[in-house]
């Protein structure tokens, strides 16, 4: 009978499941745990370290009740009679695998701690993205202490998206548990069933072998992945043919075998985990020897990428070849809508792709911190931070970063965007004034009668 549940790892994913979880389980002590002292005080506020819709709300019907926030790691395991691993698995900056491989370093830290503070049977979840065969390395170092405990290792993937973590988790499409097939395996999984069947109905609880279940999660990022890919490929041959793709989008996916969903063309996809996920299936790919295989889902990458410099290339050609001096307005910062989330966002290469074109660039975005901005250029290390802070800034109202812009380029599709006065944007712009929609939100045919000259992806002059 499972008492306390302990995660460690606070943030976009351990942060909302435990809330939900906590909320949904009353009778179950939920202790969160993080290294990060700001994150967890955040956690414990008013203003939490995520945006996401409506998750202060079940944050704040839990929490000071069974759920808890605190950087006990060590107190956090002993009490644990189920300790999820919710730590993040970036891509390798370093040796061997280095751009491809999942770093496991932060997962294996937390599983030596398990081994370390335990002192009593504990089931271990694996709740981060992990490569297939991750559950082996955790067990071979949980069984090396021989101090007593006995471990179980389970691997529970979460499929929420973020901007709707908390509607996700509510009505989760289903939930996987994989662990192993003999008879404590199989009472571990039952334990884990048991938490979920707590709002979840049964038939949709998915249990399976251990491997099953760690390769479910990069299969069903890749598929989602390679969905943007092959629209984004379409819309370029759309605007080379006069075609529409959201017309061809409407049309396939009204295909019940093909079926409506992410077929939404963009500027790119960005956020922390497609492009981790399938570098990581190809370099999985490699090390079994599966050469094909792994050209096969790197194509889903190399697309992302082109599409993203197909963006900024277009700005560029379309602003009679040079940007230099000028200045853009990007409207909006973050990987998509109704999150704070800037990781691998578009924006941060078509800024870089510009800058390196000498462009002056205002950010605005609703909800990210200008800070947050120049930490993801920082990163790429393309110029020093002086010129990235001289060229690129960020405003806290969209007129003011639209003021005086040569173009406009839409790169988040916050809402909000959409009913902008566009009228006034163009007033006050230089002119010609040309609108880049790399989210086909806005209304072209009414900005185009306003008389911007708009670019939309995948829709032809
Ligand atoms: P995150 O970076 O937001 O959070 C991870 C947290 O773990 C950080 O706050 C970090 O300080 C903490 N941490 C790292 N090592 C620790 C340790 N030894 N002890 C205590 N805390 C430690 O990452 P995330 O977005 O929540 O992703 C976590 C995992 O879930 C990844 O494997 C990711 O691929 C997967 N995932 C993410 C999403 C998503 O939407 N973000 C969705 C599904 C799955
Ligand atoms: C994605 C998956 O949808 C989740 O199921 C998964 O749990 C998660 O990754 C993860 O493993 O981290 P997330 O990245 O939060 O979730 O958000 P998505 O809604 O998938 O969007 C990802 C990117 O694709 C965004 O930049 C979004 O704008 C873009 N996108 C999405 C498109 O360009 N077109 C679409 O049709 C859908």
């Amino acid at each position: 009978m499972i008492k306390n549940i302990t995660c460690i790892g606070a943030g976009y994913v351990g942060g909302p499941t435990m809330a939900v979880m906590a909320l949904k389980n009353p009778h179950i002590k939920f202790h969160v745990v993080d290294i990060n002292q700001s994150r967890i005080d955040a956690w414990m506020s008013d203003e939490l370290p995520i945006y996401e819709p409506g998750l202060f709300e079940v944050v704040q019907q839990a929490r000071g009740k069974n759920l808890f926030f605190s950087t006990d790691v060590e107190g956090a395991i002993k009490e644990g009679d189920m300790i999820f691993i919710s730590v993040n698995t970036p891509t390798k900056k370093y040796g061997i695998g280095k751009g491809r491989a999942a770093d496991l370093k932060y997962v294996e830290l937390c599983a030596r701690q398990i081994a370390e503070y335990a002192d009593d049977d504990k089931i271990v979840v694996e709740k981060s993205t992990l490569p297939v065969r991750t559950a082996q390395s955790i067990k071979k170092i949980l069984s090396a202490t021989g101090h007593g405990p006995k471990f179980q290792v389970l691997s529970n993937p979460e499929f929420l998206a973020e901007g709707t973590a908390v509607e996700d988790l509510m009505q989760a499409d289903r939930v996987l548990i994989g662990g192993d097939q003999d008879e404590a395996g199989l009472a571990a999984i039952e334990e884990l069933v048991k938490v979920y069947n707590a709002w979840i109905p049964r038939e949709r609880i998915i249990t399976t072998n251990i491997w099953s279940s760690e390769l479910s999660k990069l299969t069903a990022n890749a598929f989602l992945a390679q969905r943007i890919s092959s629209i984004n490929a379409i819309s370029a041959l759309c605007e080379a043919t006069g075609a529409d793709v959201e017309e061809v989008a409407h049309a396939i996916g009204t295909d019940s075998r093909i079926g409506p969903k992410f077929l939404k063309s963009s500027v790119g996809f960005g956020g922390s985990c497609f492009q981790k996920d399938i570098l990581n299936l190809v370099y999985l790919c490699e090390f079994f020897g599966l050469h094909e295989v792994a050209r096969y889902w790197e194509q889903v990458v190399t697309m992302n990428d082109y599409q993203k410099s197909r963006f900024g290339s277009k700005i560029i050609s379309t602003l009679f070849n040079t940007v230099s001096g000028k200045k853009i307005a990007f409207l909006g910062w973050a990987f998509k809508k109704d999150t704070n989330d800037t990781r691998e966002s578009a924006s941060i290469y078509v800024a870089d792709q510009l800058l390196n074109d000498e462009a002056s660039i205002s950010v605005y975005d609703p909800q990210v911190p200008e800070q947050q901005m120049y930490l993801d250029m920082e990163e790429l290390e393309t110029r020093p931070m002086e010129v990235n802070k001289q060229r690129l800034t960020m405003t806290d109202d969209a007129y003011e970063a639209c003021k005086d812009a040569h173009a406009i380029a839409v790169m988040t599709e916050w809402d909000e965007f959409k009913t902008l006065d566009w009228q006034r944007i163009y007033d006050n712009m230089k002119k010609p004034a040309f609108l880049f929609d790399g989210r086909l939100i806005l209304d072209r045919k009414k900005l185009s009668d306003i008389g911007f000259e708009v670019y939309t992806i995948g829709k032809g002059k």
